[in-house]
């Protein structure tokens, strides 16, 4: 291996302290509050961008401004909060979490990574981020922008080669691998020509320029939405009983992968829904009915404080131009 272990994390750092993001979780705060929005927006960060989160964040700690309050909220305002930003388990992970922290831990995010991780939501990655940006611990977090950046150095294995740095700014080094990996040495398109560490990079070096990482595969598919509707009630008729298993645990009308039985119902639209990495073409057909199966109950469109996915938030707003 040719990183010179000493130099990595000093030219990394340099770039970092030039090029950083002002992003809300990094301006400095008193050690609590620190802790508090570290592990908020680590939660957030799980699974979705950072531009995504920055509003999201935001609104979450204007709300709920530290982690007693979020221990004592309920968890329909907590998921209120999320309404919008995916991957609901980790709100009502975060949730639990807090209670924990509060109850167990006097309020403070433990020091190690066996009684980290014995938390709800919180995997290797999270763990090992928290260590490093709040206690400055030697964690480098190999979420998928660090593993580009170490695989593309020299293309070895990087649980290894975190082992290997040494800087007294642990903390910054993690975020600052990161950061790098999202500005400098992005999956497609890297900008080589502003990278400070092209002179060490095996990728930068070959001629090819082998393309490292998983792509990730999109997968397109298309379903047809049946929407029962109460007249002149503003109701719809929705069930956890359908057949989108990403979405098992939500309250929603009757969803079939597309096919052509669908006479008794009326057209009313199509539009596209990109849920991760599923492309979704959605086909909306509604009837106005009074009877219902079962497994079904009404719903009102009216109700606006409640958490809705935007899944269903987009259904809703299609069938609301009927009444
Ligand atoms: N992704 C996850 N945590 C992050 C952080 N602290 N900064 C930038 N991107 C991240």
């Amino acid at each position: 291996m040719h990183i010179n272990n000493r130099n990595l994390p000093k030219k990394i750092l340099s770039w970092y302290d030039n090029n950083k993001r002002t992003l809300p979780w990094r301006i400095s705060r008193n050690f609590k509050k620190k802790q508090y929005y570290r592990i908020l927006s680590e939660f957030m960060l799980q699974q979705t961008q950072v531009k995504t989160v920055i509003p999201y964040f935001n609104n979450f700690i204007k709300e709920i401004p530290d982690l007693t309050a979020l221990s004592k909220s309920n968890e329909k305002k907590v998921l209120k909060l999320w309404e919008g930003l995916g991957y609901y388990a980790r709100a009502k992970n975060l949730h639990k979490t807090s209670k924990i922290l509060i109850e167990k831990y006097n309020g403070q995010i433990p020091r190690s990574f066996e009684k980290l991780k014995e938390l709800p939501g919180i995997g290797d990655y999270t763990a090992n981020v928290l260590l490093a940006l709040i206690y400055n611990q030697p964690r480098v977090a190999l979420d998928g922008n660090v593993k580009r950046v170490l695989s593309r150095l020299d293309n070895i294995n990087t649980e290894e080669t975190v082992n290997l740095f040494r800087t007294k700014r642990n903390g910054d080094f993690a975020e600052a691998l990161m950061e790098f990996g999202a500005l400098i040495c992005k999956p497609k398109d890297p900008r080589c020509h502003e990278c400070k560490i092209k002179k060490m990079c095996a990728y930068y070096a070959s001629e090819s320029k082998i393309r490292f990482g998983k792509k990730i595969k999109i997968q397109s598919k298309s379903y047809d939405i049946f929407c029962y509707l109460k007249k002149n009630k503003r109701q719809i008729a929705l069930t956890k009983n359908n057949d989108l298993g990403f979405l098992k645990k939500f309250n929603l009308p009757k969803i079939k992968e597309t096919s052509k039985k669908n006479k008794n119902w009326k057209f009313l639209c199509n539009y596209k829904n990109s849920i991760s990495n599923k492309k979704l073409h959605i086909n909306l057909y509604y009837k106005f009915t009074s009877k219902i199966p079962s497994e079904y109950n009404w719903y009102s469109l009216n109700k606006n404080n409640e958490f809705i996915p935007s899944f269903t938030k987009k259904i809703f707003k299609q069938i609301s131009h009927l009444y």
